[in-house]
């Protein structure tokens, strides 16, 4: 299976991806480093290493650049490279230390909370201490305008939310996950937990972040959207290739990476787990570098990216022709001559889609649609429109999608 699939999944009108360059919204900070290298997260062997860091996965074409290795020390790395910031966006979903022996419900069953030593708590110091370190690293390498996400429980939530504000952070949103369909509290002696909350601070007071507002009304039916989401817990689609206990759903990471950033823009997970941060911004055009202590959640991730290799081709043909073409010689409209597909991987056809969009266009300048239609000829379309709509038309545009899938041998 291919592992670089050029520009497939990028938005239309989306720039080629490159690895990140300052943006406009940096310009204020002229002498920052903001020059992406991705063997500055290598960490060699040494005394006092813990565990040197390797590059697992690398794919330029897509933005990709995966670590085996412990985020503190990769991120103490990237520091020395870039002292002054380098990331438009951090998300991280770090160990909740909540692994301690209380109980929940798992695929109906009564199961004890372990999802790895990785999580087991060390006392409210410890951890806040823990944190502290982690959110430092973090907050020195966004760049003056980027922006941090942190999701978790009350089990290390307000630890968080307290470092930041040590740490001079600058508070942006406290947004409430809410879960649908939570497991059902077995002890009986609680209220049900049904969300997580998710932190998401700029470096510091003097951040003016990215937010885009517009985009994220327009996702909410044009109405300002607010800080309560409602997500499922990732579906079983979402863990065919192998489970991690913690897995984002990929519909949250979406909605964190397409309301805080730009295409092209650099994303870093240090907490990466099944790579969720990396899938979405491999299918969302950002560049993206995780960091992972744990071979086997790493080789989860790559499974996930690998699949997320669309074996999809999209084609779409667009022909353009006046009601007179309709009216007199109706071939030349239709059918729109096949692609060639001379040297193309073998294909099956998954979808296919006539759409026709009646114009009212004296001229280019004046053109507005009159009436829409999916249809299979255009004698059907033309057949099936009101007369009123017939009346105005003077141009038909028949747009034609077809999406295919590589034939598996
Ligand atoms: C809460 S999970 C992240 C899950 C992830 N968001 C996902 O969607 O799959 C935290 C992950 O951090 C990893 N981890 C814990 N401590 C780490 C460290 N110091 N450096 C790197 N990874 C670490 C754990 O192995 C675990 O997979």
């Amino acid at each position: 299976m291919p592992k670089k699939t050029g520009n497939v999944g990028r938005g239309r009108g989306t720039p080629p991806k490159k690895a990140s360059k300052p943006s406009n919204r940096d310009s204020s900070y002229p002498d920052y480093d903001a020059q992406w290298r991705p063997e500055d997260a290598i960490v060699e062997e040494g005394p006092d290493v813990l565990q040197p860091s390797k590059l697992a996965y690398r794919d330029d074409a897509r933005g990709l650049y995966l670590y085996h290795g412990d985020c503190l020390e990769v991120m103490d790395h990237l520091l020395q490279k870039h002292p002054q910031g380098v990331f438009d966006l951090i998300f991280a979903d770090p160990p909740y230390f909540l692994s301690n022996g209380g109980i929940t419900c798992h695929a109906g069953k009564m199961v004890k909370v372990d999802k790895g030593a990785w999580d087991k708590s060390r006392g409210p110091e410890l951890n806040h201490e823990f944190n502290t370190e982690w959110l430092r690293r973090c907050q020195a390498l966004l760049k003056p305008n980027g922006t941090l996400w942190v999701s978790g429980t009350h089990h290390v939530i307000f630890s968080v939310g307290y470092a930041m504000q040590q740490l001079g952070m600058k508070m942006l949103n406290q947004v409430t996950w809410q879960k649908p369909n939570p497991p059902p509290n077995l002890a009986c002696r609680y209220f049900t937990h049904s969300t997580e909350t998710i932190l998401w601070a700029a470096k510091n007071e003097k951040s003016r972040h990215c937010f885009n507002y517009a985009d994220m009304k327009r996702a909410n039916g044009d109405k300002q959207m607010k800080d309560v989401w409602t997500f499922t817990a990732p579906k079983p689609d979402e863990k065919r290739l192998g489970k991690h206990p913690t897995q984002k759903p990929v519909a949250l990471l979406e909605r964190i990476v397409l309301s805080s950033t730009a295409p092209g823009d650099l994303v870093l997970d240090p907490f990466m787990g099944s790579g969720t941060t990396a899938l979405v911004c491999s299918l969302l055009a950002r560049t993206c570098v995780g960091i992972e202590r744990d071979s086997v959640y790493l080789d989860l991730t790559l499974r996930r990216l690998d699949s997320a290799t669309f074996n999809l081709t999209v084609r779409i043909n667009v022909f353009v022709g006046t009601q007179n073409d309709l009216e007199l010689a109706s071939d030349r409209i239709d059918p729109i001559p096949a692609m060639s597909t001379e040297g193309a991987p073998k294909t099956d056809c998954i979808f296919h889609e006539s759409k026709f969009v009646f114009l009212s266009c004296a001229q280019v300048s004046q053109a507005s649609v009159v009436h829409t239609t999916v249809d299979v000829t255009l004698q059907e379309a033309w057949a099936h429109a009101p007369d009123g709509k017939k009346r105005q038309t003077t141009h038909i545009v028949r747009c034609e999608t077809e999406i295919h899938r590589l034939k598996s041998s």
